[in-house]
């Protein structure tokens, strides 16, 4: 279904003037070295802290430390009762298995939502979450924010520019050595338990993966066909391959925990030429001539390099978030509860789960419901 059918928009409204009065649900990880430092570049004036719920102690002391003044709570209930009218959106960054009761809880009181990828770790789920946004005229808006890397607005722009024409297949690799850790105060490996990711590679890294798939084919896919593997004693998987058919073209995803490096490599082919991204590194090759006989019929080629600094080593991604933060600030003042992103973080998950589906059913091929932008 295109995004705008299920966008309503409207003025957008806030619960006070000024700055974003926001409450963080998961003071780990993400939230300490990513969010909290993102809010604290865009400014007091755009994004204002004023409160945590935390279910683990140690890490309530430490919110009480970086962040003076802000009410913390044990539960995210207790927060969302005590802080009624004073705060205007919720920041979801508990591990996938709470986003969508959180979500839906802060929706239900007529709050905004920013929320951690996966957006839940069901489909039912997922829609839960949007029909709600839509209900309350509040918005949902996950965190994509591989987006606004350097590199990948760079991308971006050569897309726009329309030099390599329109896209017809694109190749997505992400290579982690390990899987990623949480705090160590709280359950630094839940993501090696289904109970709290929902699973693996794929649900904890698939949706930055499948976003930019949609975004750079212009679609979503109408079939995925995938293949998974677990090399250690967990519930969750390590390496997840797939192939996916977009109406006007295919891509492919390899993503996995046990590579020998930690890198992203990405290619984008259109019809005049193609960009290859391999972490900082840009290569854009474009046709400069038509396929004749001279070049043995493959055309001539220009290719430049550059390197776009995006930081990928370091996980925070502070400027990353900083630059999707405006965005998150924008929906809400332009009233599109649920955007594109949204749209796009819900068709996530159902790749992620039809992939799941695929892998244990023998890679059969599942359908999905697909669509042009
Ligand atoms: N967008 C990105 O680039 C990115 C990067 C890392 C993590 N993440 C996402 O952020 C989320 C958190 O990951 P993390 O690495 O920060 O994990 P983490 O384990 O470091 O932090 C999670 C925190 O949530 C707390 N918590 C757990 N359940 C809770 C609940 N019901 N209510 C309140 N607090 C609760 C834990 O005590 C812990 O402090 C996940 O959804 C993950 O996928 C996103």
């Amino acid at each position: 279904m295109p995004l705008e059918t299920l966008s309503t928009r409207e003025p957008g409204k806030r619960a006070s003037s000024g700055a974003l009065r926001g409450a963080i649900a998961g003071y780990g990880f993400i939230s300490e070295q990513g969010h909290v430092p993102a809010y604290a570049l865009a400014g007091p004036e755009c994004f204002r802290i004023v409160a945590v719920a935390e279910r683990c102690a140690a890490r309530r002391a430490k919110a009480r430390v970086a962040l003076p003044g802000v009410h913390v709570y044990e539960s995210h209930l207790e927060m969302l009762d005590a802080e009624r009218g004073n705060i205007d959106f919720v920041d979801v960054s508990t591990p996938p298995c709470d986003h969508a009761r959180i979500a839906l809880d802060a929706l239900s009181r007529g709050l905004h939502v920013l929320c951690e990828k996966p957006l839940a770790t069901t489909t039912a789920d997922a829609r839960a979450m949007v029909r709600m946004a839509r209900e309350q005229g509040r918005v949902l808006f996950p965190c994509h924010n591989y987006k606004h890397a350097p590199v990948v607005k760079a991308v971006r722009q050569v897309l726009d520019a329309k030099d390599i024409g329109r896209v017809r297949m694109v190749t997505l690799q992400t290579f982690r050595n390990t899987h990623a850790k949480g705090v160590d105060d709280w359950r630094k490996d839940w993501r090696r338990e289904r109970r709290f990711s929902g699973g693996g590679i794929a649900m904890d890294h698939g949706s930055h993966t499948f976003y930019l798939a949609f975004d750079w084919l212009g679609a979503y896919p109408t079939s995925i066909t995938a293949k998974m593997s677990t090399l250690g004693p967990f519930d969750t998987e390590d390496n997840l391959s797939c192939s996916m058919t977009f109406p006007e073209g295919t891509a492919s995803a390899h993503l996995s925990w046990t590579a020998g490096v930690r890198k992203v490599i990405y290619t984008i082919h259109g019809e005049r030429g193609a960009v290859r991204v391999e972490d900082d590194d840009v290569e854009v090759s474009r046709m400069t001539g038509d396929a004749g006989a001279g070049d043995g019929g493959h055309g001539v080629w220009a290719t430049n390099h550059e390197r776009v600094s995006s930081n990928w080593k370091d996980a925070s991604h502070v400027g990353w978030f900083r630059s999707m933060f405006d965005h998150f600030a924008r929906a809400i003042d332009a009233g599109d509860w649920v955007s594109r992103e949204t749209e796009s973080s819900l068709r996530c998950v159902d790749l992620i789960t039809s992939a799941y589906a695929s892998a244990l059913d023998g890679s059969r091929e599942r359908e999905l419901t697909g669509g042009r932008w």
